[in-house]
């Protein structure tokens, strides 16, 4: 199993990021209100039908969220010209945006997340390797690993991602950068347990939060599970 040294001093906040893919796209500002008390981010997942093979949110809608909601929106682009939406998502009040390493012309990308004003934020598939990302650790507030492969929510967690984040958490130590490390994917009461003895500190969660009956429940069933974790590691 994938352990991390963390002191528990310098130990990077643990929060979920529930995932709106998997709220009812009819009452998203009933979904946002329901699960608002118990964290400060909202995870928001905008795909192109390029990069994965599905279609969702657009900046009309993040913008209409952003109306309703002082929750930090944490805009995932599984977009293949991440380059031509930075800004109008920025525009619609996205607080972070994390782009796909594999996209590309990742140092531009990151260039122009900071110019916006954004946090930046840089995704893994799970096929990716650690050396994709490790050239970027320090120009970045964020890596997510993603734990199942994009597109869908609802599939099943990839444990053999667990090293990957171990040494992105390591190397993020080693450098002394306090990195935020997100998972996404298949993450409930009982893998976010893995994930956060790994080294991951943000939580997606879509279908464990929202496919529930108590959403907010979930959130803090979800947060208690990793809590709980990190106050058993060695510092
Ligand atoms: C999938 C998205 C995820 C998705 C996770 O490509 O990036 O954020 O909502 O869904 P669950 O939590 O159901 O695996
Ligand atoms: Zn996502």
């Amino acid at each position: 199993m994938a352990t991390v040294d963390t002191a528990h001093s310098t130990a990077p906040t643990l929060r979920v990021a529930p995932s709106i893919l998997a709220a009812d796209f009819g009452s998203l500002a009933a979904a946002v209100d329901g699960i608002s008390p118990g964290t400060d981010w909202l995870h928001v997942d905008v795909m192109d039908g390029h990069f994965v093979p599905n279609l969702t949110i657009g900046p009309p809608v993040v913008a209409s969220l952003r109306a309703h909601s002082d929750l930090f929106f944490d805009t995932h682009l599984m977009i293949t010209d991440p380059a031509r939406y930075l800004e109008p998502f920025r525009d619609a009040g996205a607080d972070g945006c994390t782009v796909h390493v594999e996209v590309g012309e990742t140092a531009a990308l990151i260039a122009q997340m900071r110019d916006l004003g954004l946090r930046v934020g840089l995704a893994a598939n799970p096929d990716t390797p650690f050396e994709a990302i490790e050239p970027f650790l320090e120009l970045i507030d964020l890596v997510l690993c993603m734990t199942i492969f994009p597109g869908f929510g609802g599939q099943h967690f990839m444990a053999e991602v667990l090293p990957k984040i171990t040494r992105v958490r390591t190397a993020a130590l080693a450098a002394g950068l306090t990195l935020d490390i997100e998972v996404d994917g298949g993450i409930d009461e009982r893998t976010v347990v893995d994930v956060t003895r790994a080294g991951a500190n943000v939580f997606v969660a879509g279908t464990a939060v929202f496919n529930r009956e108590d959403p907010l429940g979930a959130v803090g069933g979800i947060l208690r599970a990793a809590t709980d974790e990190r106050a058993g590691m060695a510092p």
